[in-house]
């Protein structure tokens, strides 16, 4: 099983964790995967003055250095040097793309690109090595060299407190299916606002709690490898009572800059005109279990349970774990909310994910434009106004092209910036597009095997070469506007 095949699936199916082959083996249906009626002008479409454009990497995934100046170990660290199978090619993100020594190079390539902003993670276990307790100053440095260097290239940082690096001594304590992390990461992010609360920034707290929640602790496919759906259903809600408690430390340090979360949505559909029930609850797992208690401050009823589709977690048991003022504090006021787009989905009797679209290398990435659009509209309609940027959006090389001559990329990110300046001629208040990624770097449970950068990396020299979707970004950004093909 690779990745998110396994966030492919729901429900009963996914509860008995490996075997769901989900995503593979299945043909678009002609149900769902029609045109949408819209095609892009002959002119390039603008985007609004100031419209950020950047580009997105996190701390695992590039820096490597994971054990240099005093960094404790993350579950990250734990996991790949474990082997067993954990990471499709053996590797680890030991030395990663090294931008915990190349950083000076890898922002001379932002600088390059042209882009106005850049999102990066902050490594928990480099900042605070045991996740609680004493902080680790020569972590703090590394960060205010990465801030300093960005401040100095005019490029505005968008900070992402934690890109899954829980310190090893809080899973050994309970991980995230245990409330007191959720205070542990209020004291970790206390410490981060007090050293750089000046900064004027976009601030993100987690990114993607779903994918932690699930993968880690339902599917057991990344860190920490547990498969159990109520530890999943408890992360779920102690990663949203971070945030939220992160948000009003945020506000009390009076930190300059905006806050808010990173959350990766997935337009569903049904793939059978019975599958309709199976589709919302579908829909509650992978979208309104987050939206909802963070813009509106109450949970779904139909996320989890037994039902086709469902989290199939004990819904007594998660009731329990919120407690009275908790849905008050995850709704706290946040500035934007930050959207992660890699396509859609459509869900079958079985309340399974299934695919409907082309994948790309990445079997869990289902490719539609469109689906950008129909998300962003939707959260016009459903939830109130708040800032949309786009935090993450992108896709690996395809194996049948040169890495270099990367036209597939450059394909999908121009399709996805015509959806994305459609929605904002639409209304939607979406300020800015983060490509994911710089450059090369670990994919998770792919390891190398798959490549997201716009600037390759050779990991035997660690040699940086933009690809063609680098100059052709560079282009969008200086012109602030999309060309059609
Ligand atoms: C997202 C992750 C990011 C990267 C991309 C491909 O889910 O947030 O770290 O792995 O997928």
């Amino acid at each position: 099983m690779t990745r998110r095949q396994l966030l492919g699936a729901a429900g009963a199916l996914a509860a008995s964790g490996f075997g769901v082959g989900a995503l593979a083996g299945c043909t678009p249906t002609q149900a769902t995967a029609t045109h949408t009626g819209w095609a892009p002008p002959a002119a390039p479409m603008k985007f609004p003055k100031g419209y950020v454009w950047g580009a997105a990497t996190s701390a695992y995934q590039i820096e490597g250095a994971w054990n240099a100046d005093g960094k404790g170990p993350s579950i990250w660290d734990t996991f790949s040097h474990a082997g067993e199978g954990h990471i499709a090619d053996g590797s680890t993100g030991d030395v990663a793309a090294d931008h915990y020594h190349l950083w000076s190079h890898d922002l001379d390539l932002l600088k390059r690109l042209g882009v106005g902003a850049y999102r990066f993670s902050l490594s928990w276990p480099r900042i605070q090595p045991t996740g609680s307790g004493a902080v680790n100053q020569k972590g703090l440095d590394f960060y205010k060299r990465l801030l300093d260097g960005l401040g100095e290239r005019g490029i505005r940082p968008a900070i992402t407190l934690f890109h899954w690096d829980l310190p090893q001594p809080l899973q050994d304590a309970g991980g995230w299916p245990s409330r007191d992390t959720a205070n542990r990461f209020a004291d970790y992010a206390d410490i981060v606002f007090g050293a750089f609360g000046d900064i004027d920034a976009e601030w993100l707290t987690l990114n993607e709690p779903k994918t932690l929640a699930y993968n880690g602790y339902w599917y057991g496919s990344h860190a920490p490898g547990i498969m159990d759906p109520n530890a999943a259903a408890a992360a779920v809600h102690h990663q949203l009572l971070a945030h939220g408690l992160t948000v009003q430390a945020f506000t009390a340090h009076g930190v300059k800059g905006r806050i808010g979360p990173v959350l990766n949505l997935t337009p569903v559909k049904p793939t059978d005109a019975a599958a309709k029930e199976q589709t919302k609850n579908v829909d509650a797992v992978q979208n309104t279990l987050f939206l909802d208690p963070v813009l509106k401050g109450v949970y779904p009823t139909n996320a989890i349970g037994t039902a086709n589709g469902q989290l199939p977690a004990d819904p007594d048991r998660f009731a329990a774990l919120v407690k009275d003022g908790d849905l008050k504090i995850i709704a706290s006021p946040i500035g934007m909310l930050g959207v992660n787009y890699y396509g859609v989905a459509g869900v079958d009797l079985n309340g399974t994910m299934v695919k409907i679209h082309k994948t790309s290398t990445a079997d869990w990435e289902q490719i539609w434009a469109p689906g950008l659009y129909e998300l962003l509209m939707r959260l016009k309609k459903d939830y109130k106004k708040v800032p949309i940027l786009i935090t993450e959006n992108g896709v690996p090389d395809d194996l049948m092209q040169n890495g270099l001559k990367d036209t597939a990329r450059i394909d999908y990110l121009r399709s996805h910036f015509q959806q994305a300046a459609r929605a904002i001629e639409a209304g939607v208040p979406l300020q800015g597009h983060y490509v994911w990624a710089l450059i090369d770097n670990f994919e998770w449970a792919e390891g190398y095997t798959e490549r997201f950068g716009l600037v390759n990396v050779n990991f035997d020299t660690l040699k940086r070469t933009p690809k063609k979707s680098f100059g052709w970004y560079a282009d969008v950004i200086e012109k602030n506007a999309v060309a059609p093909k």
